[in-house]
């Protein structure tokens, strides 16, 4: 083996064991930065999320967090009613999360939330009750604006609760 050789292959092995170091450290890197990034997720949930908590159980959530998309389902048939000008959507649609929905509504929900969630509650699921009579004769304008003020509701509870 002359010089070069050994040269080259004494390079060979300083380029293959660094490469092996770097690669050793690079899952516990990631790993670690995993970790700091999740706690800081955490940290701005708790500095920035000032919603106030609901504090449910994950079925009463479950529950909870289904009647909402059905209130979603609510709004999406209401707003194609309104466009195609079928009464009868519109008012299949809000009936569902009229009073049945707050009547459907499990006690042990009821026990935990606040007066003041109910003071938002409440007065929705009313709102949908009278887009289920208004829907009978109002035009279709009025019954949009009534859509608008009962998605009001929705907003002005978001801003301030979480199931979490
Ligand atoms: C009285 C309070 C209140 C009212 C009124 C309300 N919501 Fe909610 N909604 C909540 C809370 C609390 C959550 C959970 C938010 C969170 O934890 O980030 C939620 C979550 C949701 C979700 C997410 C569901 C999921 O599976 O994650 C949808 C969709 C939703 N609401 C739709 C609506 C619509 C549409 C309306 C109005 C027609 C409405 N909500 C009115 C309190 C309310």
């Amino acid at each position: 083996m002359n010089d070069i050789t050994k040269l080259l292959i004494a390079g060979v092995l300083v380029l293959t064991s660094t490469q092996m170091l770097a690669n050793a450290n690079k899952p516990h890197k990631y790993k670690h930065d995993e970790i700091t990034k999740s706690r800081m997720a955490l940290d701005m949930t708790e500095t920035y999320d000032n919603r106030i908590s609901l504090g449910f159980t994950a079925k009463e959530k479950a529950e909870f967090l289904a009647e909402m998309r059905q209130m979603l389902a609510s709004i999406q048939g209401v707003i194609t009613g309104i466009g195609t000008d079928d009464r009868e959507l519109i008012v299949k649609s809000a009936r569902y999360s009229g009073n049945r929905m707050a009547r459907a509504t499990p006690q042990s929900i009821k026990n935990k939330t606040p007066v003041s969630f109910e003071e938002i509650g409440g007065p929705t699921h009313m709102k949908f009750e009278e887009l289920v009579i208004r829907a009978e004769t109002d035009d279709m304008d009025t019954l949009a604006e009534l859509t608008g003020e009962i998605m009001q509701n929705c907003l002005a509870c978001h801003a301030t609760f979480k199931v979490d």
